[in-house]
């Protein structure tokens, strides 16, 4: 059974630890460290102050639910401490440098870095744009302005360009954008709307290419804890460590 230490005790980090099943959550860490405390009665796993001190328990993975500056900080130092590491905060992976230096640590311990699906569908058949022509990819994002932190009385395009710069301006709305170019090879144009006739995360995907057209619509319910968050992307990480050692993969 894997051993896993939560990195990120929020919305997602709990959503994790009250569902998880066929793993055993070792040792708790977050920023504020009266988050990781409140969390250790629902998972009967120690909270640590120091993340050192964290990263020398007994775990095989470690699972990110932290924020893009946590991977910036700890993603080196997990992966040379021989742990795996799964990441939802994937906006950190645009920097190329730091992705290559992730690469090569990963490489050098033998270790893996898992990108779940998160608020997205589909990014296992995306990765056939890595070999194939591809014209256009498209993600349009729509989330109540509450959940962008603005106000405003009707649908609104905050933002158009590319994931890179769109992750950089929204660190904690667009890491599904940042995942869809990591998937398949290809920069990604989005548009971010504010729109407050919807209470969901809306992810619309357009892409053309040799192969035909694909088009995804994943319409999330946003956690009542967090509205910028999607219940959608805690799932993907249960279902991901669920099926890690499953030797039948599908969609992979
Ligand atoms: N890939 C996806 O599709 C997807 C979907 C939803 C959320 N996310 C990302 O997942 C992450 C977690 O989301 P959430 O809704 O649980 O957020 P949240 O704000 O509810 O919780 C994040 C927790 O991490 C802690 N934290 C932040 N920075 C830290 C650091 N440097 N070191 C240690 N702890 C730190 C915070 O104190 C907080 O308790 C966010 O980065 C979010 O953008 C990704």
């Amino acid at each position: 059974m894997h051993r896993i230490g939560l990195l990120g005790c929020g919305n997602i980090g709990e959503i994790i630890a009250h569902k998880r099943e066929g793993f055993i959550i070792t040792a708790l860490y977050d920023a504020v460290y009266a988050r990781a405390v409140a969390m250790q009665d629902v998972c009967g796993a120690p909270a640590y102050e120091s993340f050192d001190e964290f990263l020398a328990q007994d775990m095989d993975i470690v699972v990110e639910a932290a924020s893009v500056a946590a991977v910036e900080a700890h993603a080196e130092a997990i992966l040379l401490a021989g742990k795996d590491l799964v990441t939802l905060s994937v906006g950190a992976l645009t920097d190329d440098q730091f992705r290559n230096r992730l690469k090569a640590c990963a490489t050098q311990t033998g270790k893996k870095i898992y990108i779940p699906s998160g608020a997205i569908a589909g990014l296992d058949n995306l990765k056939v744009c890595q070999i194939a022509e591809v014209s256009k990819i498209l993600l349009r994002t729509t989330k109540n302005p509450h959940s962008l932190g603005i106000e405003t009385d009707s649908p609104t395009l905050l933002f158009q360009g590319t994931a890179r710069d769109c992750i950089r301006r929204y660190p904690k709305n667009i890491n599904v954008a940042v995942a869809i170019e990591l998937a398949s090879g290809h920069e990604t144009e989005v548009e971010l709307w504010a729109d407050p006739n919807t209470d969901r995360n809306t992810h619309e995907l357009f892409i053309e290419g040799e192969f035909g057209d694909i088009t995804i619509k994943v319409s999330n319910r946003p956690s009542p804890e967090n509205p910028a968050t999607s219940y959608l992307a805690a799932l993907s990480v249960l279902s991901l460590l669920r099926n890690l050692d499953n030797p039948i993969q599908i969609g992979t």
